[in-house]
């Protein structure tokens, strides 16, 4: 018999499904809570609410377990690439080669942008935030493909999905370009989606630019490890665009507002930051680490805690591995890792941190493998979003698809002022 959920309230007893995922994972079905009793179900910051079903991300906070479509991230981070992950968070499965060869040769046919988009790169300051100007450029992509950004359209689904992909590198290299006044360098199709990215940040037209395969390598993991990660902030957020269906374009730039957070994905540049502080401020170790105890200050320590891992995030597992390794191989010694290790290890044997279970993050060792790499700190986060993209098209094209999708709406509880006149209220 399947099993059921009982609510008592008050002398009435309810009967509600459970819904069991493929990990065993248990849901109550609530959807027809309030028809049936009248309640809604409250849940702040979505502690123990789940948005969706989804076939794409596994994530187990307590083992710190991730996987994309059942493969462990260890394995991806080992064995695949940036543009393999992509298709299998997209399509599902592997692909095989003809497959991989079939959607590699069409991310680079679609990297140029239109000429008169590179106009708008015009009209920003010189220092502004390039997350901000990301999100306009994505947002704007739809004002050049309005004949083909349905989403309820397979075909112009698939066209949207391949142009924000081949796009996004290109967009975020003129973006810093610009802010550091050299001329957009266009993109190279003969080469791999992350040493593309490199040639247009790091060449300049006066002289040819040698992409290290250690330094693309590198970016690739770092992509891998950023490219899903369930339902976090941004991905809900690009969710609940999505499920007004407005387009894809639209949707995934207010995904990169979300990452943009200090909470979120911003956090990789106050790593980077704090770590700075560390360095040329004076500040000490014991200093920051007090300070992020302080319930009276509103500083944390960057890098650090997780909404799911309660245990250990195995991503950053990975990139500490892989920082020592980088940083040996392009031979670079990085005071700031230094720092970061001696942080780390303070802050595992604090009791505020031991107790409330605050691990190093995705987000801790990144920023210094970004560094090593030449990567500019106020680009970290387009860094994080580069490699998120696939993921939230992956759940955005999960949504469209599914039979029978809703727009999301939340509900409230209302504790604003009881019915009173417009007269009676100017009086008060
Ligand atoms: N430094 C100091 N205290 C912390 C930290 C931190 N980094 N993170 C959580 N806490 C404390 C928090 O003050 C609270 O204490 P208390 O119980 O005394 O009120 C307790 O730990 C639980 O925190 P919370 O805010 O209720 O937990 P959450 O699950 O809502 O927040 C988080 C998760 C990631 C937003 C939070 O840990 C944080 O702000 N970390 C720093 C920012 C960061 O590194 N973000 C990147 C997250 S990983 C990549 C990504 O998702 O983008």
């Amino acid at each position: 018999m399947a099993e059921k959920a009982l609510i008592t309230i008050g002398d009435k007893q309810y009967e509600l499904p459970i819904i069991i995922g493929s990990e065993n994972e248990k849901a109550i079905d609530i959807t027809k809570l309030r028809e049936m009793t009248g309640y809604i179900t409250l849940d702040n910051g979505y502690l123990n609410t789940g948005a969706c079903s989804s076939g794409i991300t596994f994530l187990d906070g307590e083992n710190g377990i991730l996987r994309y479509r059942g493969i462990p991230i260890e394995q991806l981070a080992e064995k695949s690439t940036f543009t393999e992950v992509a298709y299998l968070l997209i399509y599902g499965k592997l692909p095989n080669d003809a497959e991989l060869q079939d959607w590699n040769h069409h991310l680079t046919r679609h990297t140029m942008i239109h000429e008169d988009l590179k106009r708008l790169f015009n009209g920003f300051p010189k220092d502004g935030h390039p997350m901000a100007i990301l999100s306009c450029l994505i947002a704007s992509l739809s004002t050049y493909y309005q004949d083909s950004y349905d989403p309820e359209n397979p075909e112009h689904r698939q066209i949207s999905m391949v142009r924000l992909i081949a796009k996004f590198p290109t967009l975020a290299a003129f973006a810093y370009k610009k802010s550091i006044g050299q001329p957009a360098v266009h993109p190279i199709n003969s080469l791999d989606y992350c040493s593309n990215f490199l040639n247009m940040m790091f060449s300049v037209p006066a002289e040819g630019y040698h992409v290290d395969p250690e330094i693309s390598k590198a970016m690739n993991l770092l992509l891998i490890l950023h490219a899903d990660h369930e339902q976090n902030c941004s991905t809900s957020t690009v969710r609940l665009v999505g499920s007004s269906l407005a387009n894809i374009y639209a949707a995934i730039s207010s995904g990169i507002c979300a990452l943009w957070g200090p909470r979120h994905g911003g956090a990789n540049q106050e790593v980077l930051e704090m770590l700075q502080g560390i360095k040329e401020k004076g500040w000490t170790v014991k200093q920051v680490i007090e300070n992020a105890k302080d319930k009276n200050s509103t500083f944390r320590l960057s890098g650090f805690g997780h909404r799911v891992y309660k245990n250990f995030d195995p991503r950053a597992k990975i990139i500490k591995k892989a920082c020592d390794n980088v940083l040996n191989k392009l031979g670079i010694k990085d005071p700031l890792l230094d720092i970061a290790k001696e942080l780390e290890e303070a802050a595992l044997k604090d009791d505020y941190f031991v107790q409330r279970k605050l691990y190093p993050n995705v987000d801790f060792y990144s920023g210094i493998i970004y560094r090593a790499l030449g990567i500019p700190t106020n680009m970290f986060t387009v860094m994080f979003g580069m490699g998120r993209l696939p993921g939230w098209i992956a759940q955005w094209k999960e949504m469209i698809e599914a039979p029978g999708m809703k727009i999301g709406r939340p509900r409230q509880i209302y504790t604003g002022p009881t019915e009173i006149s417009y007269s009676d209220a100017k009086k008060k």
